[in-house]
C-alpha cells in the first residue's frame, strides 16, 4: 500500500472525546460491582436541553421545507443577525458579508489557520488551552509556540511572555477568552497591550470567544475593540455552549478582512457546501429569541461553580481559585503528584480506575498544564458532590 500523506500523523485529537470512550468501556467491562456508575465531570458540554423555542423553530423550518442547500457563507437573515448581536461587544459595525457560517465552532479554526499558515510560519498558542488549535498548526507544517497560561498569574500572561514569543516568523496568535481549560478571563489591559503588539509585528489574530455568555463578573471584551484589530481578527463564536447547541453544529467566524472572508466561503464550499438549513433556522431563534435561558444556565453554573471549588478546596493537596468564566475549573494537584511520584495523566487514570471519577489531566491541554487536572461543572450539583466525595474518600485512604 501507497503511504498516507506526511501530514496525517501530525494531527492531533481532543482528549475529552478519546477518554469519554476509555470511560465507558472500564464501565461496560471492568468496573465492580457490575451496574454501578461513573461519575463525569469532564464532559465540556451543557448537560441543559436545547431550549424549546429553538427546537420549535428547527422543527417549524422543516415543515416549510427548509431542507435544501443554503448559500455556502450562510442564510442572509442568520448572518445579519450574527453581525448585529458581534457589532456592540466588539465595537465595531459588523455587517452580513463580514459573517461566515459554519457547522460548529470548531471548522473556523480549522479553516482560519488553512488560510493562513505555511510551513515553517509560528503560530502562539495559549498553553494549556483548547488543543485542536495545536492539532491544526502541526498538521499544516507550522510551528507550535506555546504562550504559557499561569496561575500565578490567573491564567492571563504578562505582555512581555508574549512580545519575547514573537519573531519576524510569526503569523498568528490565538486568544480564548473565557478560556478553556482554566476558566481565566483575559483583562482588557493584556487585550489592549496585545492588539498594540499584533499592530506592530503585523500578526492575525484567532480571538476564540465561544464562552462570551458564560462569564461571572464584568463583561466580555473584545480584542475587536482596538482600533486596527477588526480587519487582522477573525472572531469565533457559535451557538454550542451559550445555548446548549452541541449537538446541532452551528457557529461562524466575523471578520473585517474581506479577503479572509472569501477565503474561508470558498473553503466551505470545498467541504461541506453550506452548514445544517434547520439548524440555521434554530440559530435564528436562539439570537434573536428570549435570552432567559442563557441567563439560567450561566447562573446555575455560577452556583455549581461555587459548590466545586469549595469542595475541591477542602481536599488536602488541592487547591483552586474561582474561575471567572467558561465552565472549567484548573485544580492545581503538584502537593499530591509528588506524594504519589504519578504526573498528571496517570493521576487523572488512577482516579478513573480507583475512585471513579472521570476528569482530565492538564496536560490534556498542552505542556504548562502539567500538574494540573480539569474539572468541568456542567454536570449536575449531586454529580459535583458525589464526585468530590469518591475523591476525597479514595486520596484519604492512599495519602
Ligand atoms: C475553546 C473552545 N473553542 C471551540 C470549541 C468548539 O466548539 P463547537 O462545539 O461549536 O465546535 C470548544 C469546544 O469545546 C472550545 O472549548
Amino acid at each position: 500500500m501507497k503511504p498516507f500523506s506526511v501530514r496525517m500523523p501530525h494531527l492531533g485529537t481532543e482528549n475529552a472525546f478519546s477518554v469519554i470512550s476509555k470511560a465507558k468501556k472500564f464501565e461496560r467491562e471492568e468496573l465492580e460491582p457490575k451496574g454501578e456508575k461513573l461519575v463525569y465531570l469532564q464532559i465540556g458540554e451543557p448537560a441543559f436541553d436545547t431550549p424549546d423555542n429553538i427546537k420549535q423553530a428547527a422543527i417549524k423550518a422543516i415543515q416549510e421545507g427548509q431542507t435544501h442547500y443554503t448559500p455556502s457563507p450562510g442564510i442572509p437573515p442568520l448572518r445579519t443577525l450574527i453581525a448585529e448581536k458581534t457589532s456592540p461587544r466588539s465595537c465595531v459595525k459588523y455587517e452580513m458579508e463580514d459573517v461566515v457560517v459554519m457547522p460548529a465552532a470548531k471548522p473556523v479554526i480549522f479553516h482560519m489557520i488553512n488560510a493562513l499558515v505555511d510551513p515553517g510560519d509560528e503560530v502562539i498558542i495559549p498553553n494549556p488551552g483548547f488543543p485542536i488549535y495545536e492539532s491544526v498548526v502541526n498538521y499544516l507544517g507550522g510551528t507550535v509556540v506555546p504562550l504559557p497560561l499561569l496561575e500565578e498569574k490567573d491564567f492571563n500572561f504578562s505582555l512581555d511572555d508574549l512580545k519575547k514569543l514573537i519573531t519576524p516568523r510569526t503569523k498568528l496568535v490565538i486568544i480564548n477568552s473565557p478560556q478553556n481549560p482554566t476558566g481565566g478571563v483575559l483583562t482588557e489591559s493584556t487585550l489592549e497591550g496585545m492588539a498594540k503588539l499584533a499592530i506592530e509585528n503585523d500578526l492575525w489574530v484567532l480571538s476564540d470567544e465561544i464562552y462570551d455568555n458564560i462569564i461571572y463578573e464584568g463583561r466580555h471584551v473584545s480584542i475587536t475593540k482596538f482600533p486596527g484589530m477588526p480587519e487582522r481578527t477573525v472572531i469565533l463564536n457559535g451557538c454550542s455552549k451559550s445555548y446548549a447547541m452541541t449537538g446541532w453544529r452551528l457557529g461562524w467566524a466575523v471578520t473585517k478582512n474581506r479577503q479572509m472572508a472569501q477565503y474561508l466561503e470558498q473553503l466551505i464550499i470545498n467541504d461541506v457546501s453550506c452548514t445544517n438549513s434547520p439548524t440555521q433556522f434554530a440559530g435564528i431563534e436562539a439570537l434573536s429569541g428570549p435570552q432567559d435561558a442563557v441567563k439560567m444556565m450561566r447562573e446555575e453554573y455560577r452556583k455549581r461553580r461555587d459548590l466545586l471549588v469549595s469542595l475541591v478546596n477542602d481536599i488536602p493537596g488541592m487547591s483552586c481559585k474561582s474561575p471567572k468564566g467558561a465552565f472549567y475549573l484548573f485544580v492545581n494537584v503538584k502537593s499530591i503528584l509528588a506524594k504519589l511520584g504519578l504526573n498528571a495523566s496517570q493521576f487523572a487514570d488512577r482516579i478513573l480506575r480507583e475512585a471513579h471519577v472521570v476528569i482530565l489531566p492538564g496536560t490534556a491541554f498542552g505542556i504548562h498544564g502539567e500538574g494540573y487536572i480539569r474539572f468541568s461543572y456542567v454536570s449536575s450539583e449531586t454529580d459535583i458532590q458525589e464526585g468530590l466525595r469518591r475523591m476525597k474518600e479514595y486520596l484519604s485512604k492512599i495519602l
